[in-house]
């Protein structure tokens, strides 16, 4: 391991220069990937614009019933048709996913925290690898704790899943969590997503931040942005507009869509920013249109 001390602080991005290993598939750091692992990844980021709206509802996995979710059966199915990924835990998949869906499949396979610890950094691989098989997941989800307690045993749980999963072909998203005493800083965002992407993650979920560009730049796999709490639906559609500015593939969203008033017309307004390169004004203004009609 190199010496910390004297270490010179990383800052030639290049932010110009388009990522260049590309390797004829449209997906960043796929390109030396098999066909079974970009068939997955088609499925997760759409070929046209190649960026993707997740859905997320697996906070239930330590959250038990939350606002926006208490019943999973009647949420979901409305919102299917808008987005391109559905993110959840393999309980409510299989329980309240209608199976005839033809869209990606997030898979959620850690766990081990509540709502009722104060440290919520530690936490197993909880669905194996047969399981994810079993269930047609495009990636397994798996949440990590760069800076905090659990730190080792959530990269352990990473790098078990992704040695796994590539014996099938299955992309692992590596999913950064920010705890109520780790910082929230573009150099916490940097180091984090950076980590997950050397150690093999495919995809990584994290949150928008400042100099968001320079995460971008210096992550060789598709970053996709997380909602987060609920914020008013204009804020929202910025924060969806900011991240795909700064070269996000996508956002994957919970609250901000599941906790609307209007979840299915958020759902369609942000696919308009992701998909189809609305700003965020003009994407509250198609929200507007939408539920005054
Ligand atoms: C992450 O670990 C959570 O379980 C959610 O998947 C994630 O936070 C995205 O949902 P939200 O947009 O509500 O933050």
């Amino acid at each position: 391991m190199a010496d910390k001390d004297g270490l010179k602080v990383a800052k030639d991005y290049h932010l110009d220069a388009p990522f260049a290993n590309e390797g004829g598939f449209y997906v960043k750091g796929a390109g030396n990937l098999d066909w079974g692992m970009k068939k997955h990844l088609s499925n997760i980021f759409d070929p046209k614009s190649g960026n993707t709206v997740m859905f997320a509802f697996d906070h239930g996995y330590f959250m038990g019933s939350t606002a926006g979710l208490e019943r999973l059966d009647l949420v979901i199915p409305p919102l299917i048709p808008y987005v391109d990924v559905l993110m959840g835990t393999r309980g409510a998949l299989r329980t309240c996913v209608p199976p005839e869906n033809r869209k990606g499949i997030a898979l959620r396979v850690t766990s081990g925290s509540s709502m009722l610890n104060d440290d919520l950094s530690h936490e197993c691989l909880a669905v194996d690898l047969e399981d994810a098989i079993r269930m047609n997941a495009d990636c397994m989800a798996v949440q990590t704790f760069i800076g905090a307690d659990g730190q080792l045993s959530s990269l352990e749980n990473l790098s078990r899943c992704i040695n796994e999963a590539m014996r099938y072909s299955i992309p692992v998203m590596g999913v950064v969590a920010v705890g109520k005493d780790m910082e929230r800083t573009d150099r916490f965002f940097k180091l984090a997503t950076r980590i997950l992407a050397e150690l093999g993650a495919n995809i990584i979920k994290t949150y928008y931040c400042e100099n968001f560009e320079e995460i971008i730049a210096a992550c060789p796999v598709p970053i996709v942005v997380a909602g987060g709490k609920k914020l008013p639906e204009n804020e929202a559609m910025t924060l969806a507009y900011n991240s795909i500015k700064g070269g996000a593939k996508g956002v994957d969203m919970g609250r901000n869509i599941f906790q609307s008033n209007h979840p299915v017309e958020m759902a369609q307004s942000i696919r308009k920013i992701v998909h189809e390169g609305y700003t965020d004004k003009e994407a509250f203004e198609y929200f507007t249109d939408l539920i005054n009609k």
